[in-house]
């Protein structure tokens, strides 16, 4: 395994109880590395915390809310600084695909979007990024959707701010870079989660009736096959693993910079 070189920083995750969030605190867990995990169902979160916390011998602190309401990431922060010293490593995760084209897509499914995928992430960056710079050190990773660089109208919301998200990567990037900050995003594929089984798999099987019988996992292998290059549907890790190096001390040169991890295809439906 990669030295992280991450031993004892503390990390902020959204969307850490299931999903690419859990796999990517279980990836720096095993480095070390401290979490305030977040979401907003709370049992899930704290079982979640304790499991990581037991298994790998890391501190964890779980704070359950809603990243789309405004005032949470200040009060997060707040609470989460009460129990560390400062915040090393930022993840903005949380979020979920929205299906609709522009024309279908409520104002209202259209904020809210918003709120959770990039109001949030404008502010968790803004609380944290002077504790970063305080320290000369920190890294953040975005996620957003492999649609930020190919667009698909199924998803437009989803897609337009997954763009949004890769463009405030860069600017953020390049406005911290000379206070040893890097920030990056990851435009993320399909990948085998609870966000695919419930928001996408049922347009897959209403659209194909040649899969209406099928088990979710089914589906996902024929998925695989069909539209991924690598012949393979997303599973967590293959994420997490990237946000690791991105994440880590051995990470000195990539900044601004969105990664496509998607198993070479730009569209799933
Ligand atoms: N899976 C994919 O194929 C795929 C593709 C492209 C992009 N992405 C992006 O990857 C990210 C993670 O998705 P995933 O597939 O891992 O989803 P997931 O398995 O459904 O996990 C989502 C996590 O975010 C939390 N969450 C959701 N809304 C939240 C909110 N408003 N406030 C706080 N926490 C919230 C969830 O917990 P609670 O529900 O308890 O809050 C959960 O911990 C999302 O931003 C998604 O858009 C995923």
């Amino acid at each position: 395994m990669m030295d992280l070189e991450l031993k004892d920083k503390v990390a902020l995750v959204t969307g850490a109880s299931t999903g690419i969030g859990l796999s990517i605190c279980k990836e720096l867990a095993q480095s070390g590395v401290h979490l305030i995990m977040v979401a907003r169902t709370q049992p899930r979160l704290e079982q979640a915390a304790h499991e990581i916390g037991e298994q790998y011998q890391v501190k964890t602190l779980p704070i359950a809310g809603d990243v789309a309401n405004a005032e949470f990431p200040a009060q997060a922060v707040k609470q989460a600084l009460v129990h560390f010293p400062s915040i090393d490593l930022l993840v903005n995760n949380a979020g979920r695909a929205h299906s609709g084209t522009l024309l279908t897509t409520s104002d209202e499914d259209w904020d809210s979007m918003t709120a959770i995928k990039f109001s949030a992430m404008r502010r968790f960056c803004r609380e944290i990024v002077p504790l970063m710079e305080k320290n000369q050190w920190g890294r953040i990773v975005n996620i957003s959707s492999v649609g930020g660089i190919y667009a698909n109208p199924p998803l437009t919301v989803s897609h337009a701010l997954s763009a949004a998200i890769n463009n405030l990567t860069r600017s953020l990037a390049l406005d911290v870079a000379s206070m040893g900050i890097l920030v990056n995003a990851i435009g993320v594929g399909a990948v085998a989660t609870d966000n695919w089984a419930n928001n996408m798999l049922p347009k897959v099987r209403a659209n194909r009736a040649e899969l209406h019988d099928k088990t979710d996992e089914e589906i996902m292998t024929i998925l695989g096959k069909e539209k991924t290059p690598v012949g393979h549907f997303g599973r967590p890790e293959d994420i997490a693993a990237i946000a690791a190096f991105l994440l880590s001390n051995r990470n000195q040169f990539v900044t601004g910079h969105t990664i496509e991890a998607s198993g070479g295809a730009d569209r799933f439906i």
